[in-house]
């Protein structure tokens, strides 16, 4: 971790609070760590939480920052953007973690070509499992990527890609990829109601098989395809399900639906970006 930026949040709400609670729980000193935002309650309670310095004014808080995220909902981006322009310094390094808004509209907003990398984090970063893909823009250098990788480490795995298409992709398959296993998660508890279990029992079982395997995957050499084989004898009871999905198009109605989101990802950023 480089201790040495200053990291000024523009926006305290949850995933800000992920991103400091992560960043203090590994050892990044709270007076390195800034936040500003309108709500001053929600203020009061990260700085006796978290120990970190606050502000009422975003353009105060970037005067004593390195490291600007802007970590404010996609639609009021531009609007927060603009009231930067001014006080930016050409040093600054931006990181954006909106979901869909492109980094040439967040410079087009801030008002120049700055040091900017694109993040997509997914919701469980707000326990610490994210799954984060970024991009750098060119003004981004290898020490950027190297600050803003220590940054978004501190709640789960960063991904780089070259193309900022690519977040498109990321945001169909980690972005909204938390509600498609819930979705398993649901339909698996409603089946084993049908099947006689009460829905509590059917509902743990389910939620602690997808973390059961989801933790053999992460930590195995095998991949998912030689895990599955693994736990399929041939004529059992994981054979009979799998061979019934598989007769469903189970494939074919996932790839479907992760093009759907990732088609669906690129015409938002098209329309949140479409803005003066
Ligand atoms: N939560 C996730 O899992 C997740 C996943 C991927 C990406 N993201 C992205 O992360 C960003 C933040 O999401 P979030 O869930 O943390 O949202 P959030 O809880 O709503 O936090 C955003 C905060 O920014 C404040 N804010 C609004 N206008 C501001 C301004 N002009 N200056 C300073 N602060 C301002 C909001 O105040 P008010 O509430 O008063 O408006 C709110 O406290 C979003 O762009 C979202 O797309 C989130």
């Amino acid at each position: 971790m480089q201790n040495k930026s200053v990291i000024g949040f523009i926006g305290a709400g949850n995933m800000a609070y992920a991103l400091i609670k992560g960043l203090v729980n590994n050892g990044y000193g709270a007076e390195n760590i800034k936040i500003s935002d309108l709500d001053e309650t929600l203020l009061s309670s990260r700085n006796s939480e978290l120990g970190v310095a606050t502000f009422t004014n975003n353009t105060a808080l970037i005067a004593e920052c390195d490291v600007v995220v802007l970590a404010v909902k996609p639609q009021v981006m531009g609007n927060v953007c603009k009231g930067l322009q001014g006080a930016i310094k050409s040093s600054h390094l931006f990181v954006s973690i909106a979901a869909g808004i492109r980094a040439s509209d967040i410079c087009r907003w801030l008002g120049g070509d700055y040091a900017l990398v694109r993040t997509m984090p997914n919701t469980p970063a707000l326990v610490q499992q994210g799954a984060t893909g970024l991009f750098a823009n060119d003004l981004a250098s290898e020490d950027h990527k190297a600050i803003v990788t220590s940054v978004l480490s501190a709640i789960g795995d960063c991904f780089w890609v070259s193309e900022e298409k690519l977040i498109d992709a990321i945001t169909a398959i980690s972005g909204s990829g938390p509600a498609y296993f819930f979705l398993m998660m649901q339909s698996m508890t409603q089946a084993g109601m049908a099947l006689g279990l009460d829905e509590e029992t059917a509902s743990a079982l389910s939620v602690k098989t997808a973390l059961g395997a989801s933790v053999m995957a992460a930590n195995s050499d095998d991949g998912p395809k030689q895990l599955r084989a693994n736990v399929t004898s041939p004529n059992g009871t994981t054979q009979a399900a799998i061979e019934s999905f598989q007769d469903q198009n189970f494939e074919g109605i996932v790839a479907n639906a992760t093009r759907a989101a990732f088609e669906r990802a690129h015409e938002l950023s098209i329309q949140l970006g479409d803005v003066d």
